[in-house]
């Protein structure tokens, strides 16, 4: 069960002149999210952003005895609640619901793991690689941006053990270019007969080329979608994505409660 409560803003870690991590004392919501899950949150007070925005959780940070005590937030400033987000101050109170969606469904050994990531994109796959090393599973991370500058966190992953590919679409780190370039090579590199499970989240079009990718080398390929989300609990239909049927047909999901994560070939991305 989703719960809302009012958390304390614990700290706001600015990265860039765009993104940030904020923290937010929710130990309830901390303790039941599972990798792929996100929250509702209401940035502003008043009437204007008046609809929460939907944030994956980033981090669930512990105490010393394990116990879950906060969750982090990767958010990049897009529009009036990322703003409030990023300006946010500590001891301010953000109402936060969650967790809500379906997870991410877990490999395990002898499957690998490829994470792929666009920008935000990469706020799911903390949890996640932490959640698959826990099981022994080889994880690596396929990361995208415009810049060196705006890929975050890449020691979180180096901590975890996670094998990094890194691209930029200007070359000042990693390869020169779009993440499913290298995604595509690797694939085409690797045995038919080691089993493999594809996890990605970024924009649209990313996600997009990513699961026909998948598809093409016969790879199962879990995505996470961004919708626009006006409740995040299946009530108002903004975030709907159409999907194909058993019949051959077509039908339209409700990506708040039927994901965010859902199968990349099931969904209708043309
Ligand atoms: C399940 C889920 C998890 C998400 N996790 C994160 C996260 O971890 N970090 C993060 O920074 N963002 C995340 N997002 C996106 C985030 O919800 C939007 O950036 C946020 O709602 C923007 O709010 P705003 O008021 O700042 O801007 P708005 O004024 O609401 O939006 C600015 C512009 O972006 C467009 N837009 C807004 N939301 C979306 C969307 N979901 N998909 C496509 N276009 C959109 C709007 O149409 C508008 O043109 C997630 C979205 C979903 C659905
Ligand atoms: S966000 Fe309201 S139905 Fe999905």
């Amino acid at each position: 069960m989703p719960i809302d409560v009012p958390a304390q803003v614990v700290a706001n870690r600015r990265l860039s002149d765009d993104y940030n991590v904020l923290t937010l004392d929710a130990p309830t919501i901390a303790a039941a999210a599972r990798p792929g899950q996100f929250v509702m949150l209401k940035a502003g007070v008043g009437l204007d952003p008046l609809l929460r925005r939907p944030f994956s959780v980033f981090e669930v940070l512990r105490d010393r005895t394990t116990a879950a005590i906060a969750i982090t937030i990767l958010s990049k400033r897009i529009g009036p609640s990322t703003r409030l987000i990023y300006d946010a101050e500590p001891g301010r109170r953000i109402d936060c619901l969650g967790p809500l969606g379906r997870p991410f469904a877990l490999v395990q050994p002898p499957s690998d793991a490829w994470m792929i990531a666009g920008g935000v994109g990469l706020a799911p796959f903390a949890t996640l690689a932490e959640a698959l090393r826990a099981r022994g599973v080889k994880t690596t991370l396929f990361y995208g941006a415009r810049r060196a500058a705006e890929l975050f966190h890449l020691d979180t992953f180096r901590a975890l053990g996670v094998e990094l590919v890194l691209t930029t679409e200007d070359g000042s780190l990693g390869e020169r270019g779009r993440i499913v370039a290298p995604l595509d090579r690797r694939l085409a590199a690797r045995s038919p007969d080691a089993p493999l499970m594809l996890y990605a989240c970024g924009p649209e079009g990313m996600l997009a080329a990513t699961a026909r990718t998948a598809i093409r080398h016969g790879r199962p390929c879990q995505v996470s979608v961004e919708r626009i989300m006006g409740c995040g609990l299946g009530g108002c239909y903004s975030c709907v994505i159409p999907m194909r049927s058993d019949d051959g047909g077509t039908h339209h999901a409700r990506a708040c409660i039927a994901g965010p994560v859902l199968q990349g070939d099931q969904i209708v991305w043309d």
